[in-house]
């Protein structure tokens, strides 16, 4: 079947059904992208079937077995391209490549637009030279160099498309953006990632005009950022945070003080605008991983085990804990603390996760304003600085 024209065609209707009814593909422009590029030729080594599956592929791991690469999953490739609204004729810049999202792009500018893809590791722009080429999209360039310094050559882009998980906004992303243009980046803050469509402001800062929940490899090279890990009982219990935060280590001695909230989630529900309003009202915002081990001894019993939301004073610490609800699909949400001042603390974190569900719950995700670092005037709000740039989430 893997040579058959029609069964890749099929496969592909398929796949753009199923991005339909998530609602990961709304507009006819970027679905008639997805009915013609061959997916399966950027992923030669895996069967038909599932280079046309709603998943990601990985490519590449490094020494440690964590992921570098992959060929992106087609539901967040095409809600980014969503985000991205680009036209005929536009200049785009792709960061990060695997082949097959440069294609889509080729498809939505047309002959009178320009697709660079530019990736830090030489394996990635071989093979992405290859495919694209052996699928028909000779025009696209591929380019071998550092994200964080753009692709100074092909510039102006009204496009910016980045395709890594990134801590920061790179200065040269913007000063090679065209008036207008708009950057589209997973953008990891306080330990979550959500795919920001940015657009250049006149006085130089960006604006985010959508945000949706996601994840990608970690990039490499000058920009990688790694955050601060605090062990609070050797590597059973990590607090993780920011390069911008410095967080004491707390103490998890003594009874834990619990406080349940009464807020109900469906157990299904994500908590990631939850995490996010936390960040925004506590500076010292952290998340905390626990292994099985802690957990079983009962060190700490957090709502999520692999990285939860936790708030640090001194040497108290609360965190997010969940509870059975009254139906089965229901979890209730309260905080457990440690430390000296562990009812205080516990009590403002549950004020707050009530206050969320009062105000924000089912709301969309804030506006982010994004400022270079250095400038005087910031918008009010909660401000986390990376190493070039200050996020401000504005909730109202
Ligand atoms: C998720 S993959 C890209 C997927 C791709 N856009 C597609 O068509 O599916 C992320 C890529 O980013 C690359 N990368 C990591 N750090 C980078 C950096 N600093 N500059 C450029 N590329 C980088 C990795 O080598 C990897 O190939």
């Amino acid at each position: 079947m893997n040579g058959d024209p029609r069964y890749a065609e099929a496969l592909r209707a398929g796949l753009v059904d199923v991005l339909r009814s998530q609602g990961a593909l709304s507009s006819d422009r970027v679905a008639a992208a997805f009915r013609v590029v061959p997916r399966h030729v950027f992923v030669p080594d895996v069967p038909i079937e599932v280079a046309y599956a709603d998943d990601v592929v990985l490519m590449k791991r490094d020494d440690e077995g964590v992921a570098i690469s992959s060929v992106s999953q087609p539901a967040i490739v095409a809600v980014m391209l969503e985000q991205a609204g680009i036209e005929p004729g536009h200049r785009v810049l792709e960061i990060g490549s695997g082949g097959y999202n440069a294609a889509l792009l080729s498809e939505l500018v047309g002959a009178d637009g320009e697709v660079t893809t530019i990736d830090i590791d030489p394996e990635v722009t071989e093979r992405a030279s290859a495919t694209l080429r052996a699928a028909g999209y000779e025009a696209v360039r591929v380019v071998r160099t550092d994200g964080v310094e753009g692709w100074d050559a092909g510039a102006p882009y009204d496009r910016i498309v980045v395709t890594v998980t990134a801590g920061d906004i790179a200065p040269a992303w913007i000063d090679q953006l065209a008036p207008a243009g708009r950057i589209v980046v997973p953008l990891r803050i306080r330990g979550q990632t959500r795919s920001l469509a940015l657009d250049l402001q006149s006085d130089g800062s960006l604006r985010s005009r959508s945000s949706v929940n996601c994840g990608f490899v970690s990039m490499q090279g000058a920009g990688a950022e790694h955050g601060r890990v605090v062990p609070v009982v050797d590597d059973d219990v990590v607090l993780r945070m920011d390069s911008d935060q410095t967080i004491g280590k707390p103490s998890l001695d003594g009874p834990a003080v619990v406080r349940w909230t009464r807020v109900l989630l469906d157990r299904e529900e994500p908590f990631c605008q939850l995490d996010l309003w936390l960040a925004s009202v506590f500076e010292q915002y952290c998340v905390m991983s626990a292994s099985r081990a802690a957990v079983k001894k009962r060190l700490v019993r957090p709502a999520l085990r692999w990285g939860g939301a936790a708030v640090v004073r001194g040497e108290t610490i609360a965190y997010l804990a969940s509870q059975a609800g009254p139906k089965r699909d229901l979890v209730e949400l309260g905080v457990r603390a440690h430390g000296p001042a562990a009812v205080l603390l516990a009590e403002e974190v549950a004020e707050q996760i009530r206050a969320w569900d009062a105000v924000q719950r089912g709301r969309p995700d804030p506006v982010f304003l994004i400022h270079p670092a250095g400038t005087t005037d910031l918008p009010d709000g909660p401000h986390f600085r990376t190493r070039n740039c200050v996020v401000t989430p504005r909730w109202d």
